[in-house]
C-alpha cells in the first residue's frame, strides 16, 4: 500500500475502529495501514486544537494517569492537554512525591494505580523495556512516553505527522537522522516508522556515537554530515544525551559543534527546500546552530510540538474505542 498521504482516501471511521493494538509500546510491529490511521485522525485534532473551544467529550468519563520516571517538558504537557482536550480526567503523578521514594517497586506502583481503574496510563522510564513490562501488569491501555534508549513511538508519530503536513508525503523522501543515535530512542521509533512509511533512512554520527549493530538496521551511515545529509528531504537532528553517558563519547562540545553541529552552510548541501526538525529538548551550539533553529523558513520545531498534542489526542481516541485490541 502506498503510504503517501495524496495517494490514499483519509481514513473512515470504520477504519479507524480497525485499530488493533491494546498498547502503544512502540513503532516496530505497526503496519503502514495502521500508522496512517493514526495520521488521519490525528489531522481532524489539529483542526479541533486551532479552534476557540478545543474540548470535546470522546473521553468523557475516562481516566488517564501520567508516570513520569524520568524529566519531560514536552511529551507529559503534551499528554496531559490531549486528555483534557478531550474530556478524560488527567492526574499526573509526581514520582519524586510518590511511594517510590520510600521503596514501593514499578510493578507495585502499577498494580496500586490499575486499582484506581484507570482507562490509560502514559509512562517514561529510564530502563529500556520497563514500559512493556508494566502494560502486561494492568487492564488499561499502556502508552510509552519514552523507555530507555528502547522507542518514543508518540514521537516518531508527530515527526511523522509534522513531515506529511509540510511535505504531502513521506514515502519517497530521503531523510538524515544526525547526532547522538547510540542513546536517542527517537532515531530508534523514527527508523522504523520512516522505513515503514516508505522513506530512505540514513543516519549521521562519528562512530562513537553509533549502535555497534547498526549495520544491520537497513540504512545507511554517514560518518561525514555534509555527506550525509546531501541531497535530503529532511534533516532530523538529535540532542547529545550527556546523562546517559558513561565516559567521552566526543573530544569536546566545540569540536563536536564544529564537525557535527547544523549550520546554514552544513544544511546547504541538502536539497534547497530541506526543512530542519529536531524533537527537543535542544541544546543551541552544541547539535545545532540557534539562529537556524529559529528560521521559520527552514525549521519545524514548533510545529513538531504542535503535532505532538494531536497525534497524541489521536493515539488515546484509538485505544479507548470497543475494539478487539483493548479489550482487558
Ligand atoms: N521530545 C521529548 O521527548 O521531549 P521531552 O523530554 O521534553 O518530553
Amino acid at each position: 500500500m502506498s503510504a503517501t498521504r495524496k495517494s490514499k482516501k483519509k481514513s473512515t471511521p470504520e477504519a479507524v475502529y480497525r485499530f488493533p493494538h491494546r498498547h502503544l509500546l512502540g513503532i516496530e510491529g505497526l503496519s503502514a495501514e495502521e500508522i496512517e490511521l493514526i495520521l488521519d485522525l490525528a489531522d481532524s485534532y489539529v483542526e479541533q486544537n486551532r479552534q476557540p473551544n478545543k474540548k470535546s467529550d470522546v473521553l468523557r468519563g475516562r481516566t488517564l494517569i501520567n508516570l513520569f520516571f524520568e524529566d519531560s517538558t514536552r511529551t507529559r504537557t503534551s499528554f496531559e492537554l490531549a486528555g483534557k482536550r478531550l474530556g478524560a480526567d488527567v492526574i499526573n503523578m509526581s514520582v519524586s512525591t510518590s511511594s517510590i521514594k520510600k521503596g514501593e517497586t514499578l510493578m507495585d506502583t502499577a498494580m496500586t494505580l490499575n486499582a484506581m481503574h484507570p482507562d490509560v496510563l502514559c509512562v517514561r522510564h529510564g530502563d529500556s523495556g520497563a514500559v512493556k513490562l508494566l502494560s502486561e501488569k494492568v487492564n488499561c491501555a499502556v502508552v510509552n512516553g519514552g523507555d530507555g534508549t528502547h522507542e518514543h513511538p508518540t514521537q516518531a508519530l508527530l515527526d511523522a505527522q509534522t513531515i506529511r503536513r509540510r511535505k504531502g508525503k513521506i514515502a519517497g523522501l530521503t531523510v538524515a537522522i544526525c547526532g547522538d543515535i547510540l542513546h536517542s530512542r527517537v532515531a530508534r521509533s523514527n527508523m522504523h516508522l520512516l522505513s515503514t512509511m516508505g522513506a530512505r533512512v540514513r543516519l549521521v554520527a562519528p562512530p562513537t556515537l553509533l549502535p555497534a549493530a547498526v549495520d544491520r538496521y537497513g540504512v545507511e551511515v554517514f560518518n561525514n554530515i555534509k555527506d550525509g545529509i546531501a541531497g535530503c528531504d529532511i534533516v532530523m537532528m538529535l540532542r547529545l544525551q550527556q546523562e546517559r553517558m558513561k565516559g567521552m563519547f566526543v573530544p569536546s562540545i566545540r569540536e563536536y559543534f564544529h564537525f557535527f553541529g547544523l549550520t546554514a552552510e552544513k544544511l546547504a548541501f541538502a536539497k534547497p527546500d530541506a526543512l530542519v526538525m529536531h524533537p527537543g529538548p535542544m541544546n543551541r551550539g552544541v547539535e545545532i546552530d540557534s539562529e537556524l533553529a529559529d528560521d521559520i523558513d527552514r525549521s519545524l520545531i514548533r510545529e513538531q510540538v504542535e503535532m505532538g498534542v494531536a497525534v497524541r489526542m489521536a493515539c488515546f481516541d484509538l485505544l479507548t474505542r470497543d475494539n478487539p485490541g483493548n479489550e482487558p
